[in-house]
């Protein structure tokens, strides 16, 4: 499992990331533990920290693994180049970003037969549609799609509103679920996909 936001390096002392606040991977974390299943857990920022340390730790721990559930909030972007030293305020100029792997998509390929994989999608809005494009573009059995927009964010400690969408065509939406019994819930579908 992988969760929470990845950070980005402009120098030693500044960052790109996102509002992830890690909240919804620490309750899949103790449901997978309560369950009793063997958990490997890659908590961003603290486990790694850039979306290339998590590409890679995940290439090493999937043959380990059954399933992946993948709530890292990645980001999209980093800086072209990270600067060694504190870069001075006056030097600043324009912040040159380059475009981050799309790590679940660079893992389909290895994807071993009877793997499950679950993602986290995020959008602002037709959360259905575009979230079954992301189930078939990333290889994923599940997908739990949340909103989010200028009112309304998923970030933190507090009832979500989710559509949950599986490749069989399932479609299930659970309003003001709190994010433990969401992860309850996503832990039992692994459960169920993983026997299928
Ligand atoms: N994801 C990933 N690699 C990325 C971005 C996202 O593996 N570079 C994964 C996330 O961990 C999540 C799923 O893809 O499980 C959906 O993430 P989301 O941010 O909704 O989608 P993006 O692919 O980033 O698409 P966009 O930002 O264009 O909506």
């Amino acid at each position: 499992m992988a969760s929470g936001p990845t950070q980005e390096p402009i120098d030693p002392v500044r960052f790109i990331s996102n509002r992830s606040s890690g909240v919804m991977g620490r309750h899949l974390a103790k449901a997978v533990r309560d369950k009793g299943h063997r958990l490997t857990w890659i908590e961003c920022p603290k486990t790694v920290r850039t979306a290339l340390e998590l590409q890679k730790r995940l290439k090493k721990e999937l043959p380990k693994n059954d399933v992946l559930i993948m709530a890292a909030a990645v980001a999209d972007f980093r800086p072209a180049h990270a600067g060694a030293s504190k870069a001075k305020k006056e030097s600043f100029g324009t912040l040159r970003l380059k475009r981050n792997p799309d790590i679940l998509k660079s893992l389909k390929s290895r994807k071993k037969k009877g793997q499950v994989f679950i993602g986290f999608g995020v959008e602002s809005s037709d959360l259905e549609a575009r979230g079954l494009k992301k189930l078939r573009e990333k290889g994923l059995e599940l997908i739990v799609m949340q909103k989010a927009t200028a009112k309304v964010t998923p970030f933190g400690e507090k009832p979500v509103d989710v559509c949950i969408l599986g490749r069989g065509g399932q479609r299930r939406t659970f309003r003001a679920v709190s994010k433990r019994r969401l992860a309850g819930r996503v832990v039992r579908e692994a459960e169920r996909l993983a026997r299928a």
